[in-house]
């Protein structure tokens, strides 16, 4: 298959371009699109065939449920069978934006997108090219992460084709992402409600609106039980984190870096900008500043893939705070460090 590449200017929106987008989603093809997080590899949710080639094309095993994409809130009602008003709450504050609601379903969710659970998970996308492409298609779109199953997930249409060119329809190159990690979820079924991802809503944000939020229990204990292996959000270089701690984190980041040099290895680091100058004679990319988290976000897979790209073996990566998105940054590297 030829995977054809659609630049649109997400501060101009050509229409045009968007209904030829909208066109392979209604014949059942599968067509990557940016969001504000990461980019998607969207399906016409109420095409079960066509949700089945997401799974194919990323190599992602079928008993991991997809989040449904809408861009009408009327779409909550006709997915869900029950909208509580803490789920109305949260939607007026956060929607269109990067938090995903796991709701009772309605009829009309396939087992297909669940993976058997009673649940679906739904979110309205802040990012006018993913929006204008939902209305375009006249249907929700379910849309993982546009990566090769356990990859990391991409923040640029390259990243996109770097993993999926010659299995998909179409990809559509908005630019860059800008949150740079995926969505918060939010299961509102449980009580009380529980964060399943950490993402791009902090939970400090979600407790200003609705009070008491509970962490799943895999997040508070950070993925460091050896149960929680996880292929997730994986580079393919060996990733060893440094937690946050001080003018210590830099002396064990020089240590490792050096030891597996000497070894014979091709490491890289990834540090906080006011780090970058500590580690002279390595290679070093900068993540940002420590206190600038969001823009740390934004830059996260983007880095991971580029060591990778260049050849890096083995990566060394500085732990960041655990607040407001340092947490979904924290997440995605304990999982990645998790993985060999
Ligand atoms: O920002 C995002 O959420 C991106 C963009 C493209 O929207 N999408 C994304 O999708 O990250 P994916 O498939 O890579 O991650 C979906 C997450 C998985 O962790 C999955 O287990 C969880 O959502 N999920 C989906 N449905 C669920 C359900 N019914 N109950 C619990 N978790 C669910
Ligand atoms: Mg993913």
């Amino acid at each position: 298959m030829k995977t054809k590449i659609l630049e649109i200017n997400p501060k101009r929106i050509d229409l045009a371009k968007i209904k030829t987008a909208a066109e392979e989603i209604k014949k059942g093809n599968l067509v990557a699109f940016p969001t504000e997080t990461v980019y998607g590899l969207g399906a016409d949710a109420l095409n079960e065939k066509a949700v089945a080639k997401i799974f194919q094309a990323k190599g992602r095993p079928f008993n991991d449920p997809l989040i449904v994409h809408i861009a009408d809130i009327k779409e909550l009602y006709r997915l869900s069978k029950q909208v509580p008003s803490v789920a109305l709450r949260l939607v007026k504050a956060f929607w269109p934006g990067p938090l995903t609601l796991v709701l009772k379903k309605s009829e009309l969710v396939s087992d297909i997108i669940t993976a058997g659970l009673d649940t679906v998970a739904i979110r309205m996308p802040a990012d006018n090219i993913a929006l204008s492409l939902i209305r375009e298609a006249q249907t929700p779109i379910v849309a993982p992460s546009a990566n090769l199953f356990g990859r990391t997930s991409p923040t640029t249409a390259q990243h996109v084709a770097d993993d999926l060119d010659g299995k998909i329809e179409m990809i559509i190159d908005g630019g860059k992402t800008k949150v740079g990690v995926e969505s918060t979820v939010l299961d509102i079924t449980a009580k009380p409600v529980q964060v399943l991802r950490a993402g791009g809503i902090s939970v400090e944000k979600l407790k200003e609106v609705i009070g008491q939020v509970k962490i799943s229990k895999e997040l508070e204990e950070g993925f460091r039980s050896p149960g929680m292996l996880n292929s997730h959000y994986s580079p393919q270089a060996r990733l060893i984190l440094v937690e946050e701690k001080g003018e210590s984190q830099v002396e064990e980041v020089r240590q490792l870096a050096s030891e597996y040099k000497a070894k014979g290895f091709k490491v890289g680091i990834m540090a906080k900008e006011e780090n970058q100058n500590k580690y002279n004679g390595f290679e070093v990319k900068v993540i940002g500043k420590g206190t600038e988290l969001e823009i740390c976000a934004a830059n996260l897979f983007a880095i991971l893939r580029s060591f990778d790209k260049e050849g890096f073996e083995i990566i060394i990566a500085e732990g960041l705070e655990e607040q407001g998105l340092g947490l979904a940054i924290m997440e995605r590297l304990r999982k990645a460090a998790a993985c060999k």
